[in-house]
């Protein structure tokens, strides 16, 4: 009899928790508890990755057989950036075929055994989707382009030559910054945001909006966990296309982003298929406020899970920043996001330069030390960290020496524009050794054999000189390296999920130029993160409430020293350290 009421709790246990939904779309448990929250998503750029064939391009052979690295950083998700058939004019954000493999990374069959690979390893795995532009060498944008009453016309943004030229739009690959270009085969422009190669969608038309859904299902069938949808915040579009202010360049995202019925279509995206399977949504960009962070992601919206918001990631941006702005913008981002909606933290991507090398200190003496302290502060803080592939390692920028060292076409196209109009080529190329996003695409550092054992060809990017110094294999060896901090940080996190992922946070010494601290609370718990920015000892203001603190994890051998008044901590250039307090 016992025993049958046991089962009988059981099994209504389970019922409710397939009814609240705790982990499936759409819905919320009381507490708000979600697989995509607690989750530590790790990001794989799979063309500098692993390459298995010796053609110096990273292939998802190579991934499969780094699977057991992945799993041994306890991360939970995979974000893999795209590896669908493409030209590759941006690296694979410029798609041909949404239902094959790029030849470059492999078969489908490959792709299978890396979803099971990751699965059977409990790791999810997160497509990116590409839907805001295809390749112009789609069958879509093929069939379109081929007569004005082609039934594909409709699929992308076309105006008629014999209406004049269109009203300017600015295209951030375009060497002429001109999102138009003119296609004789049928006498009229189409829309590119990005690179020619990258034509936009037309999501106004329900046809394609169809189309990108069925694309979804596939995968979603596959059994994947999730999609990153790239520069989704711009796919709605005024199809008049007004004249926009001149100089609305300066400030284009604020005439591109959360246009027309961009909110109707995730509605709808939503309902046809992120509710129907177990997928978590996140959106490449936020918009222009937290109003439309929020109508982007709070839950009962029923459009998306999270978003990346750039502000954060920005702040470097070129010329370095403060630490003061930066504790203020993700002070001001938490605190918006603390009862609805949910936030992505992050600090670097593949469309950023190295985070060690703009966020913390890359010089030999305080690299590690830095870049610990980096991913100390990604993942101890409220919402979902996304971590960049090499960044557990400290990876740094490329040292690139020339224009010829680059390959990305942002990066090359924006050169040639300055070459073009008679810009200062010299200063431009300076700021690109430091900011260009190849930087954050050289090969992974595996080793310290030849090309990092990376490949045995010749790498498609130039490695990083300093790979003998920097990589994996010598930081296993290591028990204070960085790759172990990142494992320990990790492990931190998965057992405080409470107070770590859902705790309240609260930023404490507001003032303080060197060191950012804060706690992070919930009702059984309090944890004191101390982060000293500078590379001189640095220390935080009479008022913490240390008598009860245990040190949990710090970067340095030696923990922080504690001031006389016992109310502060001393900490060392570029010191971490995690308390429970
Ligand atoms: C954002 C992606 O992250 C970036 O790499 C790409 O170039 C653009 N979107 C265009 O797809």
């Amino acid at each position: 009899m016992q025993r049958g009421l046991l089962l009988l709790t059981l099994l209504s246990f389970l019922v409710l928790c397939f009814k609240t939904g705790y982990g499936q779309p759409g819905t919320s448990t009381a507490s708000g508890k979600k697989w995509w929250k607690e989750a530590i998503v790790y990001q794989v750029y799979p063309r500098s990755f692993q390459d298995s064939d010796g053609d110096g391009i990273g292939d998802l052979k190579g991934l499969l057989s780094r699977l057991d690295y992945l799993k041994s950083l306890g991360i939970t998700a995979v974000w893999l950036n795209p590896i669908y058939s493409s030209p590759n004019d941006d690296n694979g954000y410029d798609v041909s075929d949404y239902r094959n493999i790029m030849k470059d990374f492999g078969t489908m069959a490959d792709f299978d055994a890396l979803l099971k690979g990751l699965h059977d390893r409990g790791i999810k795995l997160v497509m990116d989707l590409v839907v805001n532009h295809s390749s112009d060498e789609h069958e879509w944008f093929k069939q379109s382009r081929s007569s004005r009453t082609s039934p594909y016309r409709d699929y992308y943004h076309w105006w008629n030559a014999e209406n004049g030229k269109p009203p300017y739009r600015y295209s951030l690959f375009d060497v002429a910054h001109d999102a138009w270009k003119y296609d004789s085969l049928t006498n009229a422009y189409y829309l590119h945001y990005f690179s020619q190669k990258q034509p936009d969608l037309k999501w106004e038309n329900p046809k394609l909006r169809q189309e990108v859904y069925d694309i979804m299902r596939f995968w979603a069938e596959k059994g994947i966990d999730g999609f990153r949808l790239d520069a989704f915040q711009f796919v709605a579009k005024d199809t008049t296309y007004p004249a926009f202010p001149e100089g609305f360049e300066k400030s284009f995202v604020q005439y591109y982003a959360m246009q027309g019925n961009l909110h109707g279509y995730l509605q709808e995206m939503n309902k046809e298929v992120l509710s129907k399977y177990n997928v978590m949504s996140v959106a490449e960009g936020a918009g222009n406020s937290f109003t439309d962070a929020h109508n982007l992601v709070d839950e009962n919206r029923r459009e998306l899970n999270m978003a990346y918001a750039f502000e954060g990631v920005d702040i470097a941006k070129p010329a370095g920043y403060s630490l003061l702005h930066f504790k203020e913008v993700f002070s001001r981002w938490d605190s918006a996001f603390a009862r609805s909606g949910w936030l992505s933290v992050f600090l670097a991507n593949h469309d950023q330069a190295r985070m060690v090398s703009r966020f913390g200190n890359d010089s030999p003496k305080f690299r590690e030390a830095s870049s610990k302290l980096l991913n100390t502060f990604i993942l101890t803080m409220r919402g979902t960290p996304y971590c960049y592939n090499g960044d557990e390692l400290g990876m740094t920028n490329a040292g690139f020496e020339k224009i010829d060292d680059f390959r990305d076409v942002q990066t090359l196209n924006e050169y040639r524009h300055v070459k073009n109009t008679g810009g200062d080529v010299q200063a431009l190329f300076r700021r690109l050794q430091a900011t260009s996003r190849d930087n954050g695409r050289t090969p992974f550092q595996w080793d310290s054999s030849a090309n990092a054992g990376f490949t045995t060809g010749k790498p498609w990017i130039k490695t990083a000189a300093n790979y003998r110094r920097i990589n994996a294999a010598s930081q296993e060896a290591d028990p204070n390296s960085c790759l172990n901090y990142f494992r320990r940080l990790v492990q931190l996190r998965k057992e405080n999920t409470d107070v770590l992922v859902y705790g309240n946070y609260t930023l404490l010494d507001k003032t303080n130029p060197a060191v950012y601290a804060y706690t992070r609370k919930d009702e059984g718990q309090t944890m004191l993160i101390v982060l000293n920015f500078s590379s001189a000892n640095a220390q935080t203001r009479p008022g913490l409430n240390l008598s009860r603190a245990k040190l949990l994890l710090s970067n340095y051998k030696e923990a922080p020293l504690v001031g006389k008044e016992k109310t502060t901590l001393i900490l060392k250039p570029y010191q971490a350290a995690v308390y429970k307090l």
